[in-house]
């Protein structure tokens, strides 16, 4: 039977290529999408991975849009919390807003997705979640207080829940992308965007496919002895412990 696998912000950037990695490692894959109708159109198209639209950051429509998929394709055996936003500034220009809407789709969204899951993995013996994070939940970025809170946080979050789940054959893992080649990071002013990659000593910006590689590793059998760690990925520019 092939194992089932969610992707949220499965259509676009890292998750448009971890949909496509996992699809081609037998899974059946599930992408869900916030708003952008036509890129998830097109994506399904050109892919044959169905498309599901609901908002990471409300836990009901969570709850609601993983049902549908269960019942489509078959309980979720992997769930990838690719999902982000970011809104940066730096503090003193920041609004509430701006704050409590990364921490509420970047954050809030390892609860939302993961905890109508986590019982059914538990039952089965088997599961998987993967969360993406970033460096600059590592280490921190000038700019991003709400983004590296967020992104912190879902390192605590995947190692307090790894351990809940280790007995049960449920692996949660982080991979830490850098900085790579997506629309996210081209909206970086292009000045500043030069700087930061002249401090990634592989000189260039990663790819989404570096990051897909890592998520279906993850997601394999044979990762079933890696828990609750923190994959980096990210040219060197910050070598973490
Ligand atoms: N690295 C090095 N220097 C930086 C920097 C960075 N990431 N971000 C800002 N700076 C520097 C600027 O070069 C500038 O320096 P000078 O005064 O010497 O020119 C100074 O900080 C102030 O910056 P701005 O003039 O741009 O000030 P601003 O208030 O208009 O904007 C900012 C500040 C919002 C931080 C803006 O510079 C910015 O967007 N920076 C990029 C922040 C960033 O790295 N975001 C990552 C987005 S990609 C992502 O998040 C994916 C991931 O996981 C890696």
């Amino acid at each position: 039977m092939p194992k089932v696998a969610v992707v949220t912000g499965g259509t676009r950037g890292i998750g448009y290529a971890i949909s496509i990695a996992l699809k081609d490692r037998g899974f059946r894959v599930a992408a869900n999408y916030a708003g952008n109708d036509n890129a998830a159109q097109q994506f399904q198209a050109e892919t044959g991975i169905p498309v599901y639209r609901w908002d990471v950051g409300d836990y009901e429509a969570c709850a609601t849009g993983l049902k549908r998929v269960a019942s489509d394709l078959g309980p979720i055996d992997v769930v990838v919390n690719n999902a982000g936003i970011t809104k940066d500034a730096m503090l003193h220009k920041m609004t509430p807003e701006m704050w409590n809407e990364v921490i509420r789709i970047d954050l809030g969204s390892m609860f939302n997705m993961t905890q109508p899951v986590i019982e059914g993995m538990r039952n089965r013996n088997w599961g998987r979640i993967i969360n993406i994070t970033s460096i600059n939940g590592q280490k921190g970025q000038m700019g991003q207080t709400n983004y590296s809170a967020a992104k912190a946080g879902v390192i605590g979050f995947t190692k307090a829940l790894a351990m809940e789940t280790a007995k049960k054959g449920v692996t949660v893992n982080c991979v830490a992308p850098g900085y790579i080649d997506t629309e996210m990071v081209q909206a970086v002013p292009e000045k500043v965007l030069e700087s930061i990659v002249a401090q990634i000593p592989v000189g260039r910006l990663g790819t989404c496919t570096e990051i897909a590689r890592c998520v279906t590793f993850l997601a394999s059998d044979e990762a079933g002895f890696i828990t609750g760690s923190t994959l980096t990925a990210n040219g060197g520019q910050y070598i973490a412990g």
